[in-house]
């Protein structure tokens, strides 16, 4: 099967090339019903029907193979424009299996009352109808890592390719700032919340370089500990998808090397816990490795630690840590 790189959504496809790609579908009738509903207090129900009967209208210009921009482990995700619909990954317009269900904007519309309004995140949505979720469109974007929609019809070397040909040589273009701005963001989202980094899909790049979670966050339980610089390696370079782990980085060791660099950097500026402990600890040991550095999980910690805590200024303690990092990467 051909393999193909759709430049509008930015994703590999395995059908042929399509030939009118609507990514940035318009439909500003639906698009401002949304924006009036949701910026009004109190709606009333004949407001509320008419949206839904909106909805209906244009559900099958939506809901297509054209507007898809991907899935996760459970949802598809369309363009709308200036935002994007979000239903179950077994919901269809028309079903046809037994496994399928169909659209359902039964029951009230919920709107998200206390948004976060956190830039880097957007993973919150606008209105919830049914099993219907409209959340902002973050616009052009690559997801990080592979997009996992597409993995069950990969190979391992499609997988690799895909990772360097597209993530990775669009990542270590990525300047410093977007990745503090990323990190001083995700040490405003507080416990219990955390972030979902176990698909790095949930976090992507959009084309003016800004780093956006649109995921849903998790609560802390004991497998995913609290928000953590360690759990920015695994999202940026230790997993090529949900439960597919980064492929050996040896002709991009620099590469590599620099974008460990960027993302510890972004995470002591924003003074986000380097480690959680138990759950982090292997994955920082990965990230070394994966560096060829000459340190280990306690060496680095350790190290770390010390700089945060002298008297230095902010500029000399990151200076320190970007030549403590360059001495462990010396060969
Ligand atoms: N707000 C959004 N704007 C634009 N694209 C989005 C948005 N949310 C999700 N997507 C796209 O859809 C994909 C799957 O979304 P995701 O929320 O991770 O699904 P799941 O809930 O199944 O994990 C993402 O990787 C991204 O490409
Ligand atoms: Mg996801």
């Amino acid at each position: 099967m051909e393999l193909s790189f759709n430049t509008y959504n930015k994703m590999y496809c395995y059908n042929s090339r399509q030939k009118n790609p609507s990514f940035g579908i318009k439909i500003p009738e639906l698009e401002s019903a949304i924006d009036a509903f949701a910026v009004k207090k109190n709606n009333t129900f004949g407001e509320e029907h008419n949206l839904i009967k909106k909805i209906k209208k244009f559900a099958k210009m939506i809901f297509q193979q054209e507007s898809f921009i991907g899935s996760g482990s459970k949802n598809k995700v369309y363009d709308m424009g200036k935002y994007v619909f979000k239903i179950p990954k077994n919901v269809f317009i028309s079903p046809k299996k037994a496994t399928e269900e169909p659209l359902n904007l039964i029951g009230k519309i919920i709107k998200n009352e206390n948004p976060l309004n956190i830039d880097s995140y957007c993973g919150e949505s606008v209105l919830q109808i049914g099993n219907l979720k409209i959340l902002r469109n973050i616009g052009e974007h690559i997801p990080c890592g592979v997009p996992y929609s597409k993995i069950d019809k990969m190979s391992k070397e499609d997988i690799e390719n895909y990772y360097f040909e597209n993530y990775f040589k669009r990542i270590i273009q990525v300047p410093q700032s977007s990745f503090d701005k990323f990190a001083r963001d995700i040490k405003k989202i507080k416990y219990p919340a955390t972030i979902d980094f176990h698909n790095p899909n949930n976090t992507a790049i959009t084309k003016d370089n800004r780093i956006i979670l649109i995921d849903d966050l998790l609560k802390y339980n004991k497998y995913c500990g609290e928000n953590s610089t360690v759990k920015l390696l695994r999202i940026f370079m230790l997993d090529a998808t949900l439960d597919v782990y980064t492929p050996v980085f040896d002709k991009h060791l620099n590469e590599v090397r620099s974008l460990f660099k960027k993302i510890i950097l972004s995470g002591e500026k924003a003074g986000l816990l380097l480690s959680n402990g138990i759950e982090d600890k292997p994955l920082l040991n990965d990230a070394l490795y994966k560096c060829r550095a000459k340190a280990k999980y306690e060496d680095f910690c350790q190290k770390i630690a010390e700089i945060r805590k002298s008297k230095d200024c902010e500029n000399v303690k990151y200076k320190k840590i970007e030549s403590y990092i360059d001495d462990i990467f010396k060969d």
